[in-house]
């Protein structure tokens, strides 16, 4: 892991949670109060909790949206922009999630629509990326994870430093299997490279998070790697106790204060 970016350490609650729910938000943000890490945290929520847990969270941790449309209004039932996010509480918000691209047919230009949208409502974005199993077995991730960040990251995006890539394996997400260091390794060392392509000086520093099946058993080895700036949890976010257990494997020592 760089020594200079400061880890981001994002929870995705995906399509779970009501309000019985957002006790879990309170608990996370009473942790972190209590006990900092170095990192920085985030939590991105249904639409429908946006406003009540940016409440809860109280400016101890950050709260975001898990998807915007690209337009700042319009006659489009039922989306939500990237405004309204922000005016709801949200600081961040996630475009291109694998779950996004395949059941709602997102392709890279429009999450790269997107992730403009959510920049010029000054939200942070993390934008997606990551390969199948069959193109990983066929040899061809890195090609379509460089390919991916072309299609969906903007360059005057990723030029403003503000915007974080998150690489999550589709194999790997919600099912246990976790790719190797090695693997993780090689794909975030060729996005740092593609990112640095794009962005010149900027892409050095844009964060590259991990995410599939992060849990506070492999955590501490992700993110230990190079070029892992923080990672993306779904299922060991929901819960406290279990986000809480990811936050304590931030080494402490390898990062300056923000
Ligand atoms: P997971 O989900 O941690 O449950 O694998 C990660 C994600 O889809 O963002």
């Amino acid at each position: 892991m760089s020594t200079t970016v400061r880890p981001l350490i994002a929870g995705n609650w995906k399509m779970h949670g009501l309000s019985a729910e957002l006790h879990e938000i309170g608990a996370i943000a009473a942790s972190v109060h209590a006990r900092p890490p170095a990192a920085d945290v985030l939590i991105c929520v249904p639409a429908t909790l946006l406003s009540r847990a940016a409440q809860i969270a109280a400016g101890r941790i950050a709260i975001g949206g898990e998807d915007c449309h690209a337009e700042v209004s319009g006659a489009f039932t039922g989306d939500v922009s990237a405004d309204m996010l922000k005016d709801a509480g949200a600081a961040a918000v996630i475009v291109g999630h694998s779950e996004r691209r395949l059941h709602h047919g997102e392709t890279g230009p429009m999450v790269a629509a997107k992730a403009k949208a959510a920049w010029r409502s000054g939200l942070s974005t993390i934008v997606c990326i990551g390969e199948s199993e069959v193109q990983r077995r066929r040899g061809d991730a890195l090609a379509v994870c460089g390919d991916q960040i072309a299609d969906s990251l903007p360059q005057d995006l990723a030029r403003s430093g503000t915007a974080a890539i998150a690489y999550e394996p589709l194999w790997a997400i919600g099912s246990g299997h976790v790719p190797t260091a090695d693997q993780i390794a090689e794909m975030h060392r060729h996005l740092r490279t593609c990112l640095v392509a794009l962005a010149g000086a900027a892409g050095a520093s844009i964060r590259i998070l991990y995410g599939g099946s992060v849990t506070a058993d492999n955590a501490d080895e992700v993110l230990g790697l190079p070029d892992v700036g923080g990672v993306l949890i779904g299922g060991a976010s929901l819960l406290a106790v279990d986000f809480d257990a990811v936050l304590r494997c931030v080494p402490e020592a390898l990062f300056a204060p923000a």
